[in-house]
């Protein structure tokens, strides 16, 4: 065959499969592992929205301790749970967007954020307003801009006299922005609504893992010898510590009401956040600030097994 016909050939099956409305996504995503790794019915994150789920989770040691905690934050059981991992993924969506979907961890029949009835030990997912929301029926891959869906959420002297670490945490999304996605079962490929698949799983790592990494890069960013006053072993429960950590990472400036918008240079840039964040999918050695895969293709997953690749060969 002549270059010219290979290359014609080529083209035309590149031209048939490239569908301009399909993307490929990297994504990120935060649960239990025996929920599964592949997201469905969740919720998942770029980078940067990863980073900024994470630098909110910092404070809840002290919110859920007072009166003004809200319940949506501190029953989050996908938090909590003492095998959570971080699953990095790849996939292919149909970039016709929809309404993002806050989709959680039923526990015991109450969604703790929209305080609906569900199936306890599913995952349940809520659209429309805060205050009126309903269960999503809709199929699209949801998509919500950090930036704007948090712009409103700016801390006031009122707010901080009685519960200042609101502040800190509201202040993170202007830092970070970033995107978060939710995937349905009711958009899922194959099937007669299909917006979304699972190109790839690139690797797992542990919650506890990556904390470590990440704590240990903003330890290293503290100036003014802040965590030095808090006591060694770490103490990610003291207000102290959760203190410390927001000052490094938002600059003092960042944690009050109002900052002058400079402070989203103050503090860690955030390069070096992101940097911190994705270290642990990096390497694998912990001496470089990484974190060993965990074999995910063992554990037998409730609701998954027959979407992970493989998966049939080994599940009979
Ligand atoms: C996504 O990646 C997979 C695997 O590399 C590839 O087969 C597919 O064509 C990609 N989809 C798009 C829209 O680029
Ligand atoms: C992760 O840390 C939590 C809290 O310290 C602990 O309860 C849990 O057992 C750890 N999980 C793993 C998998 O090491
Ligand atoms: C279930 O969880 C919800 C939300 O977290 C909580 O308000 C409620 O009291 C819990 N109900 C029971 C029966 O434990
Ligand atoms: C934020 O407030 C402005 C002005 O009230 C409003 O137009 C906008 O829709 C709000 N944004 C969000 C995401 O709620
Ligand atoms: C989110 O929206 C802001 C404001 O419109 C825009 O500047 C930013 O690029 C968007 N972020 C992403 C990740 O698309
Ligand atoms: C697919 O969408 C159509 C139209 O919204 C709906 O009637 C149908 O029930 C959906 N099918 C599935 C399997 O979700
Ligand atoms: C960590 O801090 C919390 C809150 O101040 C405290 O209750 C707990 O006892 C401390 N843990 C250790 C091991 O010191």
């Amino acid at each position: 065959m002549s270059r010219g016909g290979l290359l014609f050939v080529v083209v035309v099956v590149a031209a048939a499969s490239a569908d301009p409305r399909l993307m490929n996504i990297t994504i990120y995503h935060v649960n239990s592992l025996e929920d599964g790794v592949v997201p469905v019915n969740m919720d998942s994150s770029n980078l940067a929205g990863d980073v900024f789920f994470d630098l909110r989770s910092i404070v809840l040691p002290v919110e859920c301790g007072t009166q003004y905690a809200w319940t949506g934050d501190c029953d989050n059981a996908e938090l909590t749970a003492s095998d959570a991992v971080i699953s990095k993924l790849v996939l292919e969506v149909d970039t016709r967007y929809g309404e993002y979907a806050r989709c959680n961890y039923c526990d015991n029949g109450t969604d703790p954020f929209s305080g609906l009835a569900c199936q306890a030990g599913e995952y349940f997912c809520t659209c429309g307003d805060y205050m009126q929301s309903y269960q999503c029926t809709e199929t699209e891959v949801g998509k919500e801009n950090i930036s704007i869906a948090f712009a409103n959420f700016t801390c006031t002297w009122d707010t901080y006299v009685v519960a200042p670490w609101r502040c800190w945490s509201t202040n993170v999304a202007q830092k970070t922005g970033g995107l978060w996605y939710s995937t349905l079962s009711t958009g899922e490929c194959p099937g007669p609504n299909c917006t979304w698949r699972l190109v790839s799983v690139d690797k797992v790592v542990s919650k506890n893992c990556s904390n470590d990494v990440i704590f240990d890069a903003v330890e290293s960013a503290d100036q003014v010898a802040c965590f030095d006053a808090c006591g060694y072993p770490r103490n990610t429960s003291s207000a102290c510590w959760i203190g410390c950590f927001y000052q490094t990472v938002l600059g003092p400036e960042g944690m009050l009401p109002t900052p002058y918008p400079g402070f989203k240079h103050s503090g860690m840039s955030l390069d070096d956040l992101v940097d911190a964040w994705t270290r642990p999918f990096n390497f694998d050695d912990p001496a470089m600030g990484g974190c060993p895969p965990i074999d995910w293709h063992d554990v037998d997953f409730p609701f998954n097994n027959d979407r992970v690749p493989g998966a049939a060969d080994r599940i009979s």
